[in-house]
């Protein structure tokens, strides 16, 4: 029986057979979408709480609509008008969560190693929803599964990750899992973009988009964090479009069969046209849906389930 650790950090700490076991049961969770009714007893007397410092719209509606789909009690905690505003500390607001008997805290905040702080203080499991530039480990699964799901396999593949690697922490997560479960992974952007010592992990590094597109099977693209713009580590947004952005002249030039991934949410225009969002090679619609499932598979292996035969019933 593949075990999962206590809380969910990062893809670095997971086994490659982890990662499968997380896949395979998010596959079981995945046949719920087929059902009128998305509702399983699976998680019934369980509590999860979402606890997110930083905005977010995929992540934690999903991971709501995971646990109440198998019948927990999900809480969103809003920060801004919880405790945390009349300056409580963080380890104290996860004892307080912790004294209710919380069994799941999904955590995403904007400094790295927040989650771990939490993990280490509380008995119940930790789930990161994203921290800093680190990982977010449930996009890198997320991604995984639908890569796995549309391409049969992810061993052999070769994926180029496009943009800022320097920041993002789906970048570090898709390049932890992926080199894992043994895909060539490529990272694209430009130097000021690009951490130092990247290909350390084992990544080919490349600053041509242009060169690399038609030699890869998949094209992972990272949203532009404007909110870093003024920082200048790109000219102008028309000047990175030009080089970085994904286009429909640059799709044409890619494999017939290249699938096109964005963790959203996307700059249209800017690190990706709408054209190529909603072209039938992009899966970004996907990713989504995927992620719901991904999440419920979770949920259900850290909370103690065991055989994935068992989750729908
Ligand atoms: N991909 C992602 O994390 O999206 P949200 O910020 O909407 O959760």
């Amino acid at each position: 029986m593949i075990q999962l650790p206590k809380d969910i950090l990062g893809l670095k700490e997971l086994s490659a057979e982890q990662i499968q076991h997380i896949l395979d049961t998010a596959v079981v969770c995945k046949d719920i979408f087929k059902r009128d009714l998305k509702k399983i007893p699976t998680l019934r007397g369980k509590t999860v709480v979402t606890l997110f410092f930083e905005p977010s719209t995929r992540t934690r509606t999903s991971f709501e609509i995971a646990g109440k789909w198998m019948s927990a009690d999900v809480v969103n905690l809003t920060v801004s008008s919880s405790s945390v505003a009349k300056g409580e500390s963080f380890v104290d607001t996860g004892r307080t969560l912790e004294a209710m008997g919380v069994d799941v805290i999904i955590i995403r905040h904007s400094l790295a190693g927040t989650p771990k702080l939490l993990a280490d203080t509380v008995s119940a499991h930790v789930i990161n929803a994203g921290d800093g530039a680190h990982e977010h480990p449930t996009q890198g699964l997320l991604d995984l599964y639908t890569i796995r799901e549309k391409m049969g396999r992810i061993a052999g593949l070769k994926v180029a990750i496009v943009g800022d690697i320097l920041h993002s922490r789906v970048a570090k997560s898709n390049i932890y899992g992926l080199l894992k479960m043994g895909a060539e992974v490529t990272v694209v952007g430009p130097p000021t973009l690009m951490p130092r010592g990247i290909e350390q992990l084992g990544v080919r590094v490349e600053h041509s988009l242009d060169a690399v597109l038609n030699q890869v099977d998949v094209v992972n693209i990272l949203r532009i964090q404007l909110e870093r713009q003024q920082r200048g580590y790109f000219p102008t947004k028309k000047e990175y479009s030009k080089l970085f952005g994904v286009n429909m002249e640059r799709l044409s030039k890619a494999g017939n069969d290249v699938l096109i991934m964005h963790p959203g949410p996307a700059n249209l225009g800017v690190e990706i046209a709408e054209e190529v969002s909603v072209h039938p090679q992009s899966v970004i619609t996907e990713q989504v849906t995927n992620g719901v499932a991904v999440r419920m598979a979770l949920l259900y292996l850290l909370t103690g389930g065991g055989s994935k035969d068992e989750i729908l019933h």
